[in-house]
């Protein structure tokens, strides 16, 4: 598959390249981003550059679709689709800690989301009949993200998580259908 290109009003979302190296290695040095993600620990520069040349090889054999989220050609974030191939796939991203909080992961992720319900023909998009999100249970920024996204709480999968040291956490799990209404919904781990 070819490497898309997506547009929202403040960002860019695009492959990243060998020029994002630096920008990813100081991201994924954030705690957050260990706790929460699979990244390895400790993150070495040579895991970014390996990133970037293993999110190229995910494009072209179209099993995950990963774009870096620029704001004046900055890179602020990565939002992907991932384990593709089965008409279905997994939303995942991170946000360097200096962009957080006003609302680049939500729209970014939107136009991840409506790019990969859209239907496959002329690669307009992926025409994917669902969208998971998983989260280490407590991740309560990344729980806000996708139920503003729309997406549904499904439930606790016990230990499902495994983390590049070993570690197992209890994952959080939700759903998305393409048909859904994407009204927040009431999440039952999350207040207000
Ligand atoms: C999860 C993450 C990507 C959210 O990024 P962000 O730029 O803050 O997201 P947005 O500004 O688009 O906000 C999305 C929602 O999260 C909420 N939020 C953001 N930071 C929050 C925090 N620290 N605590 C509680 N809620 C938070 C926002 O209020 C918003 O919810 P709302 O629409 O109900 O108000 C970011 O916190 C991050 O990178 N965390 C570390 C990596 C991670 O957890 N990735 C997800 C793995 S599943």
């Amino acid at each position: 598959m070819r490497p898309v290109t997506l547009h929202t009003d403040r960002l860019e979302l695009s492959v990243p390249t060998a020029g994002d190296v630096d920008a990813i290695f100081a991201a994924c040095q954030d705690p957050e981003v260990q706790r929460y993600t699979t990244v390895p620990t400790p993150y070495r520069r040579a895991h970014a550059e390996g990133f970037v040349e293993k999110a190229a090889a995910w494009w072209d054999a179209g099993t995950e679709t990963t774009w870096a989220v620029r704001r004046d050609g900055m890179l602020s974030g990565m939002v992907g689709l991932h384990r593709l191939g089965r008409g279905d796939g997994e939303l995942g991203y991170w946000m360097a800690p200096d962009a957080r909080g006003r609302g680049f992961l939500t729209e970014a992720a939107r136009a991840v989301v409506d790019w990969g319900f859209s239907p496959a023909e002329g690669e307009r998009g992926l025409g994917l009949a669902r969208i998971e999100w998983r989260a280490v249970a407590g991740n309560i920024a990344s729980a806000r993200a996708a139920r503003a996204l729309g997406f549904r709480y499904e439930g606790l999968l016990r230990q499902a998580l495994l983390h590049s040291s070993g570690r197992r956490d209890d994952a959080w799990i939700a759903g998305l259908l393409p048909g859904d209404d994407r009204t927040p919904q009431e999440w039952p781990v999350l207040a207000g």
